[in-house]
């Protein structure tokens, strides 16, 4: 599929008013996202699990209106309005507007709401915008009520691609690729795409415990973040090795090697972060505390021989990840050892989920 494929022809139904409401879920990457070209293309493919109960709930009135030159929506977070998201969404829409040309003929209103604490430092721009995203396609589904369900799907990635990169991996789940990799059956750089190969059980119902180090303020916006990829050093190789890292873990989601997969895992992470240190102008985004734990899971692996492992995005936070079989140990130690380096011992226990779902 291309780009052009999301241009809509003409619609079938007149829809005059109603509203929408999807629950779409946050996810974290394995193999990470960082540099993208133009219109959000990204520079290396990405993988991640999608998660469960980190989630966005968003509601979408829409009123039909007389067609304007300009966009008309009123936003609400947690029951208030909230200005300050204006220009994420105006920019949003124009982005998307040449793929959803009935926009400038609503007034909308947008109400959501996550279930994760608000400023805990967690990332809500993927399962915000990918909520976001499906109400938008519910709305074009009305208005082409033959529209088949994997276009609906395909499409709603795609939109949601364009309001944030890593939003296009939360529309389904369990584990979601996203950037045009050889090995991986259908990927895109448009979209994300279900990973339909073989996954061994030691991944089902996977566990991710997020440890809250600093709820502060992200210090580099991803956006600065990903533009300190254009003219990096290492880009190229690391580019380059995000494909390898794909490889590897197609082979360990066939036979099930934690070890390997904790290689692969904890290596991403701490590459991104190095892409970070090694940018101009360079970025330290790991606290004190950040080390503490992750030197501790390293204590107990080596202790106890179990899997757990860390993977982290462009912050201090850590997602701890781990099978579900080693759930008792493995949260056992999280709680008695790591909670001390939470900011007021703060945590989230999520595990890898389906994907979004739409409620009535
Ligand atoms: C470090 O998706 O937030 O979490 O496309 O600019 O909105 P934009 O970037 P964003 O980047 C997230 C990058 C990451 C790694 C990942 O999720 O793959």
């Amino acid at each position: 599929m291309t780009e052009k494929d999301f241009i809509p022809k003409e619609y079938s139904a007149v829809v005059e008013e109603g509203k929408v409401t999807w629950q779409s879920p946050s996810n974290i990457a394995l193999v990470k996202y960082w540099g993208k070209k133009e219109n959000q293309i990204p520079a290396n493919p990405s993988i991640s699990f999608t998660l469960d109960s980190c989630q966005t709930t968003t509601t979408l009135h829409f009123q039909k209106r007389e067609k304007s030159d300009s966009f008309e929506f009123e936003l609400f977070f947690e029951g208030e309005r909230k200005e300050s998201f204006r220009p994420k969404i105006q920019k949003f829409f124009e982005r998307i507007e040449e793929y959803m040309p009935f926009l400038k003929d609503y007034s909308f209103k947008i109400e959501t709401s996550n279930s994760f604490p608000h400023s805990s430092g967690i990332a809500s721009s993927a399962s915000g915008m990918s909520a976001l995203a499906l109400c938008l396609m519910s709305l074009e589904k009305k208005l082409d009520p033959t529209m088949p369900e994997e276009y609906f799907t395909r499409k709603a990635s795609f939109l949601a691609r364009l309001g944030s990169g890593s939003a296009c991996r939360s529309i389904e789940g369990e584990l979601v690729a996203w950037g045009e990799h050889n090995g991986i059956l259908g990927s895109s750089d448009l979209y994300g795409v279900k990973y339909t190969h073989q996954v061994h059980e030691n991944f089902k119902n996977y566990q991710d415990t997020i440890l809250m180090v600093d709820k502060g303020e992200k210090q580099v916006s991803s956006t600065l973040g990903h533009d300190l990829m254009n003219g990096h050093p290492f880009a190229e190789k690391r580019f380059q090795q995000a494909h390898e890292n794909l490889d590897l873990l197609k082979e360990v989601f066939e036979t099930g090697d934690l070890s390997a997969f904790i290689k692969t895992v904890e290596s991403e992470a701490l590459t991104l972060h190095a892409m970070m240190m090694t940018s101009q102008p360079y970025f330290l985004l790991m606290k004190p505390n950040t080390l503490e734990i992750i030197n501790k899971v390293f204590d107990f692996r080596e202790r106890t021989g179990l899997h757990l492992c860390f993977t982290l995005d462009a912050g201090a936070n850590v997602h701890l990840l781990y099978p579900e079989k080693e759930k008792k140990e493995s949260l056992d130690f999280i709680q008695t050892e790591l909670l001390q380096y939470c900011q007021n011992g703060q945590y989230i226990t999520d595990k890898v989920g389906k994907g979004a779902k739409q409620l009535a």
